[in-house]
């Protein structure tokens, strides 16, 4: 853009409300960050405020932002073909679908297109439904899906509420980690316990109804929580012997966050049918990808899959995921992701013994959350599904040290994009901890 057409933030600001719609959101209550440009771990402001990225933007700029290579790749990518049809074949489809192969792990090896990762979650639940010729899916109530009709109610978060009543057919289920009790004591048991409760889901729902069970491998907004210790090996042979499909959600997960490619690669098992976005490009161009199982691929091959958009395998996007993938290879950025889960739940240590507010906090990989609370008996300092003064003045707060991050309940997120540095993880660490003087007077005890 030239200078002449450059706009400051306040009409940035101003245009944006007056005529577009926010997401989740009443316009009026919305106070957009003005965004000019972005680069590395850091966005500026048309004011020239450099912002720190704390959480990679929807925790999906995971490359870090306008990476020089992926910027050309795109570049070469719209000199030579923008679009042709989902009928086609093209280079980038052909070299993404190669590349994504032997990528996810097991025998995971063909590939659906999609624009993001609704529509991947969509076309994941359509494949089993077909595949299995049942009809019925299990999600678990901390959850994420995403925003189109089918998805939000495989959603258990408030988000679902105002969009019921939805598609029929979705079953949700308590979660092995639920918001205010717990299983058990010990971890084994856990895995255990919510193992038999779900045995005995299945069995009132009907065991052949039973399509798939959809999961965030690692919970992603819902509390960055990894499954406790056997809980996947448990819920695949589960599954397993009652013919039913494992969809792993790996859309936020995926893609380096927690340190390993997959999230399910922390566990050993390998689902039917994996989805993924965000990551996938850096969202530098919007594409997601449902992946599936020889066994699924080989169903399709003989029957129609009847799904299908006008953008699937769009050539930008594709040839974005080839040269995002060439980074994370070339700069071990999941090498680097695991390498800092070590220092930042030090970091996170540091936290909770320099703030009474903070309860705790947690981290695999890149991907962390810390819990704040009013009280010592732990009591969240907002409310599931609410805010507080002291949460609205840790986001001002955080906002004024230029730092972004999202402050949703009781804690806020700690996910940057994963080529940030040690030094620079601990010095966004240092933001965080004078941020959180702020929440002080709320203490109550
Ligand atoms: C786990 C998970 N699944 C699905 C989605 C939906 O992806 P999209 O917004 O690209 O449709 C999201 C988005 O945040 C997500 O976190």
């Amino acid at each position: 853009m030239s200078n002449t057409s450059k706009m400051g933030s306040e009409e940035m600001i101003r245009l944006c409300k007056e005529h577009t719609m926010y997401t989740w959101a009443a316009n009026d209550a919305v106070s957009p960050l003005p965004v000019e440009r972005a680069e590395g771990i850091y966005l500026y402001t048309p004011d020239g405020e450099r912002i720190l990225d704390f959480n990679s933007q929807l925790m999906s700029v995971n490359i870090g932002h306008g990476h020089p290579h992926v910027r050309a790749a795109m570049k070469a990518q719209i000199d030579q073909l923008l679009y042709a049809y989902p009928g086609t074949a093209t280079e980038p489809r052909a070299r993404l679908g190669q590349k994504l192969a032997s990528l996810v792990p097991g025998d995971i090896d063909t590939f659906f297109f999609t624009l993001g990762g609704a529509e991947a979650n969509e076309n994941a639940i359509r494949a089993a439904r077909l595949y299995t010729g049942r009809s019925k899916i299990l999600s678990r109530y901390r959850s994420y899906h995403g925003g189109t009709n089918l998805t939000m109610q495989l959603t258990g978060d408030p988000r679902r509420w105002a969009n019921e009543p939805g598609s029929p057919g979705i079953v949700r289920v308590m979660d092995p980690w639920p918001y205010t009790f717990s299983w058990a004591e010990d971890e084994a048991e856990i895995t255990a316990r919510h193992l038999t409760y779900l045995e005995e889901v299945i069995q009132y729902e009907g065991p052949n109804t039973i399509a798939a069970m959809i999961i965030e491998t690692v919970t992603g907004t819902n509390g960055i929580l990894r499954p406790p210790a056997g809980w996947l090996q448990g819920l695949r042979a589960l599954l397993d012997k009652y013919g039913i499909l494992l969809i792993c959600d790996e859309v936020m997960a995926g893609f380096g966050r927690t340190g390993k490619w997959f999230a399910f690669e922390h566990s050993e098992i390998v689902p039917d049918i994996v989805t993924m976005a965000k990551g996938l490009t850096s969202s530098y161009a919007p594409l997601g990808a449902m992946g599936v199982r020889r066994k699924i691929a080989d169903h399709f091959a003989k029957n129609v899959f009847w799904g299908g958009l006008t953008y699937n395998s769009h050539a930008l996007g594709l040839a974005t995921a080839l040269a995002v993938i060439e980074v994370m290879e070339n700069e071990d950025l999941v090498g680097n992701a695991a390498r800092l889960e070590a220092v930042m739940r030090q970091e996170m240590a540091k936290l909770a013994e320099r703030h009474p507010t903070v309860r705790g906090g947690r981290a695999i990989g890149l991907f962390g959350m810390v819990d704040l609370q009013k009280n010592s008996k732990g009591e969240p300092l907002a409310p599931y599904n609410g805010a507080s003064p002291a949460m609205a003045a840790l986001g001002k707060r955080f906002r004024e040290l230029s730092l972004f991050t999202f402050v949703r309940w009781g804690s806020f997120m700690c996910n940057p994009p994963l080529c940030i540095t040690e030094d620079e993880l601990r010095g966004a660490f240092a933001i965080v901890d004078e941020a959180l003087l702020v929440t002080h007077p709320y203490f109550e005890g």
